[in-house]
């Protein structure tokens, strides 16, 4: 198995503080409104919380987009066919994984994600269910270009990113991210893309909102993990959590709202709010199937095939990258 050992991906000063994740606070809390990037949920204790958010009855996208993962192998295996190497960008534990190597027959697997441990425990995991299949774990940042490994540097790639993790990204990161896929997987690859469908809005004000309190949960754990990490003083139980449905930019936000007048400090600079003012913490993006052809294509994808689960909640969309061509 390939390693990118000695990459350091985590920067931190001499008190062990993350350089990025205080900077990306310090200037979110600073801006009105304020607003966090909702990659910095993700820690131990988030990822576990997300994991649990998955089993709750309302939060319907996992078990969507499973259930096409399961029921549409043999079209998977038509349209993508066998002999190419399967990238999962932030592949997590790859618990989909699975599902579409069994349909596809591919070359070899390539997880990229940037949480190095879990990336190979998955990997190994992963190696014993397909002996045979050559797996290559990489530790890196899917927003950026990766360097696949020379051993799939002649197979043909197919990426696969599911879970409509797309949709936390506003339009125009979006595009850089399915652009820089493109450079990563290179010409005459294919995308396998989850992308979560535009609903009845009290259907996902609910799934991200669960009555048993999971996402709610995990939402205040960034504050938590703010006031641990930097020394913040942020008055937790004074906050509570919401989703609420923009319908300008078709998505689910999820905000922190303050229920009186408070202040708190983080790494030593002090921060005020008022009543019911909030802290923005995640967007969840949803497509029609037109908004998502644009974007793919906007991105250099040409979508060729789109799946919905029986309740028609999720999608899931094959896209070829795009031939650079004079186009009226
Ligand atoms: C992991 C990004 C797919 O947006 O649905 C779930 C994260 N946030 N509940 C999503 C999430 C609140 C989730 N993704």
């Amino acid at each position: 198995m390939a390693e990118n050992s000695g990459l350091k991906l985590v920067d931190r000063d001499d008190d062990g503080i993350d350089r990025a994740f205080r900077a990306d606070v310090l200037e979110g809390l600073r801006q009105n409104p304020k607003a966090l990037p909702a990659r910095w949920l993700y820690d131990d204790a988030g990822s576990q919380l997300f994991e649990d958010i998955t089993k709750v009855p309302e939060y319907y996208p996992t078990r969507s987009e499973r259930e096409i993962l399961e029921a549409r192998g043999a079209e998977f295996a038509a349209s993508i066919g066998p002999g190419r190497a399967v990238v999962e960008f932030g592949s997590g534990s790859s618990v989909k994984t699975p599902l579409l190597l069994e349909a596809i027959d591919p070359a070899a697997y390539v997880p990229l994600d940037i949480a190095g441990d879990f990336l190979r425990a998955a990997a190994a995991d992963l190696s014993a269910k397909f002996p045979g299949l050559p797996v290559y774990p990489v530790e890196a940042d899917f927003m950026r270009r990766v360097e696949l490994p020379e051993a799939v540097a002649d197979m043909p790639k197919l990426g696969f990113f599911p879970g409509s993790t797309i949709g936390n990204m506003v339009p125009r990161t979006a595009v850089d991210l399915l652009r820089t896929m493109r450079e990563t997987l290179g010409e005459s690859s294919q995308l396998l893309i989850g992308m979560d469908l535009v609903k009845d809005r009290a259907v996902l004000e609910a799934a991200y909102d669960d009555a048993g309190g999971v996402t709610a949960e995990f939402n205040l754990n960034l504050a938590r993990r703010i006031n641990r990490e930097l020394g913040g003083t942020i008055p937790v139980d004074s906050f509570s959590h919401e989703a609420r449905w923009n319908d300008d930019f078709a998505r689910i936000e999820m905000h922190l709202v303050a229920q009186t007048d408070l202040s708190f400090e983080v790494a030593g600079e002090g921060f005020t709010m008022g009543k019911g003012e909030t802290i923005h913490t995640e967007n969840s993006h949803k497509f029609k199937r037109r908004s998502a052809n644009t974007l793919l294509l906007a991105g250099g994808w040409t979508p060729v095939q789109r799946w919905l689960d029986s309740g028609e909640r999720f999608s899931v969309v094959l896209a070829e990258a795009t031939i650079p061509r004079t186009a009226p």
